[in-house]
């Protein structure tokens, strides 16, 4: 007998004991140690929100306000890849941008991931720019949203918890 069972999915903050799941579906982060770094990093400021399927972590993203000019910079969004392409990502992206204390939030993406691009165009990011010189070949796209009813500021301050510390993954 077959049965219809839905999948529960939802969006929490990371927590330490996420690690282990997320370097297991990070293909990035199992060969360099530098993203582990930066992930470690991002979890211990409560810069790190995950999705979440079955209470298993299915992808995650990063935020954070002070490399990028004291600005609020979605630093990356990574998703499973057996979980990509279903929209799942954008559950991620309207968590970061309900959390996100400032008027504005950047974010970018090599020129050659569509699938990046894409996204955020249908979620309603400008293209601000590029800056090529990081990856042979494949500049990097800057993108930026307008945060409704957020501080009128771009320096606006911080005031929830996820953002108590300064955020440097060195
Ligand atoms: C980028 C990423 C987060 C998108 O997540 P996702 O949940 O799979 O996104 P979606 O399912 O909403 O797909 C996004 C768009 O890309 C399109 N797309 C998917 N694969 C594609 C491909 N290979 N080429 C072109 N477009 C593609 C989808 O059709 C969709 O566009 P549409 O809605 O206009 O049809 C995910 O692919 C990922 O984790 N990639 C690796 C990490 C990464 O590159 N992060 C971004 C930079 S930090």
């Amino acid at each position: 007998m077959s049965r219809n069972v839905k999948s529960e999915i939802k969006v929490r903050l990371a927590e330490p004991e996420d690690l282990e799941s997320i370097v297991r579906f990070d293909h990035v982060a199992q060969a360099d140690s530098a993203r582990i770094s930066q992930i470690k990093c991002a979890i211990s400021t409560g810069a790190c929100w995950v999705l979440v399927k079955d209470a298993h972590p299915i992808g995650y993203g990063i935020i954070d306000c002070s490399l990028f000019f004291h600005q609020a910079f979605m630093s990356l969004v990574y998703l499973d890849p057996a979980e990509r392409g279903r929209g799942l990502a954008a559950l991620l992206i309207s968590q970061i941008e309900s959390i996100c204390t400032h008027a504005k939030l950047f974010t970018s993406t090599n020129r050659s991931n569509l699938p990046m691009r894409r996204l955020l165009k249908k979620m309603g990011y400008k293209l601000v720019g590029q800056v090529r010189g990081l990856d042979d070949g494949d500049p990097e796209i800057f993108y930026l949203k307008f945060m409704r009813h957020k501080g009128k500021s771009s320096m606006n301050h911080l005031s929830t918890p996820h953002f108590a510390k300064p955020i440097l993954c060195l």
